[in-house]
């Protein structure tokens, strides 16, 4: 079926991917990661320009269009007010991310998250590999259903005025970049985010930059304005300007380089003292407190502590404590504890 790409056409020229600073530095939606306390916790540390593209964790089209559904799932859309005036003052882009396989589907969401206006983008994920969702014919899955995937495109670009990308993967289970992508380029996404592995390769193996290098020269070829993103193994600042610059891509994504450093997104390294870890982590577990109370897992909230308690003596003594710790109550008290044994050498 031939489609006239007529939502998003004209919106083209004016959308932000276009007119944002490049290069584009974004950080990944992750599960159960990137939800509107972690984002603030980021964006808090992080310079204007070294990061300028935030998504929300992905979130179900089923559970959103599903009255019962809706409720389970609307929490990864929150968007706290705090959040939204520093998005707002760093002139930052955030971007809610779906996933599914009725273009039905698509087309409400879409239509329910432009109306909350809380979005600057809608990306549709077509690269989780996970068993759960890939099962049925979304996410990674769409790589196997281009027809599909083209028909999720159109019809989420449809019924919004925001901007549509799609972040994806290499290939389903061989290397099929260039054919997967020149299908993507056919509907003229705002972005693609191309994450340098197969659904096979899971996460494992190093991210292959040369094919994400492969898919640059396709949309230069093609064209479009679509903007290419790389993702895969960004570790820090530094790497992510190396890849920049090696395969041309207009910005790079990061996913578990955070974890490992909250403040890699700034042009010069920062010095991280031990004050710097306890204040961030105080940060996160008040906001976190005070967004979702006991409404969600504290055991989500502790998975986070291990990116604050390491590289200072004795990390693996409070990361210990902090894994017996299981409230908001002793996480605090614990935190003072340390902030009095530190501070006051
Ligand atoms: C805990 C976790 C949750 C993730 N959740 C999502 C998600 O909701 N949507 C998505 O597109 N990718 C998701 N990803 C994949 C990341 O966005 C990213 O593509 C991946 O981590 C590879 O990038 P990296 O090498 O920078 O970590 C998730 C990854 C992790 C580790």
């Amino acid at each position: 079926m031939v489609r006239l790409a007529k939502a998003h056409q004209p919106l083209f020229m004016d959308n932000f991917w276009q007119t944002i600073n490049k290069p584009i530095i974004a950080l990944a939606p992750m599960e159960d990661v990137t939800d509107t306390v972690f984002r603030e916790v980021v964006l808090s540390v992080s310079d204007v320009d070294a990061l300028n593209v935030v998504f929300t964790e992905f979130t179900s089209t089923d559970g959103l269009c599903h009255d019962k559904g809706r409720p389970k799932v609307i929490e990864r859309l929150q968007v706290n007010a705090s959040e939204m005036s520093l998005l707002k003052s760093r002139n930052t882009k955030l971007v809610a991310q779906i996933w599914g396989s009725d273009p039905e589907k698509f087309r409400l969401s879409a239509r329910m998250i432009s109306e909350m206006n809380l979005f600057d983008g809608i990306d549709i994920n077509m690269g989780c590999p996970a068993k759960k969702v890939v099962k049925n014919k979304s996410c990674a899955n769409l790589i196997n259903y281009p027809e599909l995937a083209k028909e999720i495109i159109y019809a989420t670009a449809e019924s919004t005025d925001l901007p549509v990308s799609v972040k994806t993967r290499i290939g389903f289970s061989r290397i099929n970049t260039e054919e997967w992508i020149g299908h993507l380029l056919e509907t003229t996404p705002a972005a693609i985010t191309l994450h340098g592995r197969t659904r096979k390769m899971m996460s494992n193996g190093p991210a292959l930059w040369e094919e994400i290098g492969k898919a640059v020269i396709l949309r230069n070829q093609s064209g479009k304005l679509t903007r290419m993103i790389g993702n895969g193994e960004v570790t820090s600042y530094a790497v992510a300007m190396s890849r920049i610059h090696q395969y041309s891509v207009d910005g790079v994504m990061v996913g578990t380089g955070v974890f490992k450093n909250p403040w890699m997104f700034n042009s010069q390294p920062v010095e991280i003292d031990i004050s710097h870890r306890i204040e961030l982590m105080r940060k996160h577990i008040t906001l976190y407190q005070n967004t979702w109370g006991n409404g969600k897992d504290y055991n989500v909230l502790k998975r986070f502590f291990k990116i604050y308690l390491n590289g200072f003596s004795n990390a693996a003594h409070w990361r210990d404590a902090f894994m017996r710790a299981d409230n908001y109550d002793s996480a605090m008290k614990l935190l003072v504890r340390m902030a009095n044994e530190y501070y006051s050498i």
